[in-house]
């Protein structure tokens, strides 16, 4: 692996920013291979020193992934001239890292938000033919019925050029406001959204659970995010595997 500058590696290791790395450097807070270094200049082989920032071990990261509980009335994109984008929640340790979401959500959708640097992991986890299955919790206005089901499974139409593949529904409540889980193959445009007002009723919640079997965790609150443990990076990687690859 290529050497690096002290300064680069904390910071992409998700330290700080690079003027916060100078200033722990600086404050002699920065140990390699048990010697104190002043000097954010210094060279390194990212693998193999050993690094510690106030004598905790900082392991080398190429790559950040996060998991977001997105909140309502937030943008799934890295700038919006008007609105409070997901980047704007990143804790200040993420902010230099180029992060940016893995697809989008409405403003008005909240859940699971995937945040990473990893372009070749969001491009496979969003290809269509990898068919990364998304699992929606659904308020409905209407009683949702065993025809919708029925509907839904055999894909819906949304415009001349496009039908979903068949998408499962689950009634969890059928009343005036019905409460339903949707699981959907491909990721359009108010995809859930119209699926239901194809069939005449209107979303009026939308959070989703679920992406290529990792699900949210639900001890984060909305607005909150944390990095994914192991397992659930390899649960997306499976999720977004291709024979072609
Ligand atoms: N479908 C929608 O209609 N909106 C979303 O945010 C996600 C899926």
């Amino acid at each position: 692996m290529k050497k690096m500058r002290l300064d680069r590696f904390l910071s992409n290791a998700g330290i700080g920013s690079r003027k916060e790395v100078k200033a722990l450097i600086k404050g002699q807070r920065v140990l390699v291979d048990n010697s104190i270094i002043n000097d954010p200049g210094y060279i390194i082989e990212p693998t193999k020193a050993e690094v510690m920032v106030d004598n905790q071990p900082v392991t080398y990261k190429k790559f950040h992934y996060l998991m977001l509980n997105k909140p309502a009335g937030v943008i799934s994109a890295t700038r919006d001239n008007l609105h409070q984008t997901v980047v704007d929640l990143l804790p200040s340790q993420y902010k230099h890292l180029d992060l940016f979401p893995v697809g989008r959500l409405d403003r008005d959708t909240e859940g699971l938000l995937i945040m990473t640097n990893d372009g070749q992991l969001a491009h496979r986890i969003l290809s269509p033919k990898n068919k990364v299955p998304k699992i929606y919790y659904a308020v409905i206005e209407g009683k949702v019925t065993f025809e919708d089901v029925d509907v839904f499974q055999k894909g819906i139409k949304l415009n001349e050029n496009f039908t979903t593949l068949p998408a499962q529904l689950t009634i969890l409540k059928s009343c005036h406001r019905s409460e339903v889980h949707v699981t959907v193959f491909e990721g359009k445009f108010h995809q859930v959204k119209r699926m239901f007002e194809a069939v005449g009723k209107k979303v009026v919640y939308l959070k989703r659970i679920c992406m290529g079997n990792l699900y949210l965790d639900e001890k984060l609150a909305p607005g909150q995010i944390r990095e994914l443990a192991k397992h659930e990076l390899d649960l997306l990687n499976m999720a977004a595997h291709t024979s072609d690859q």
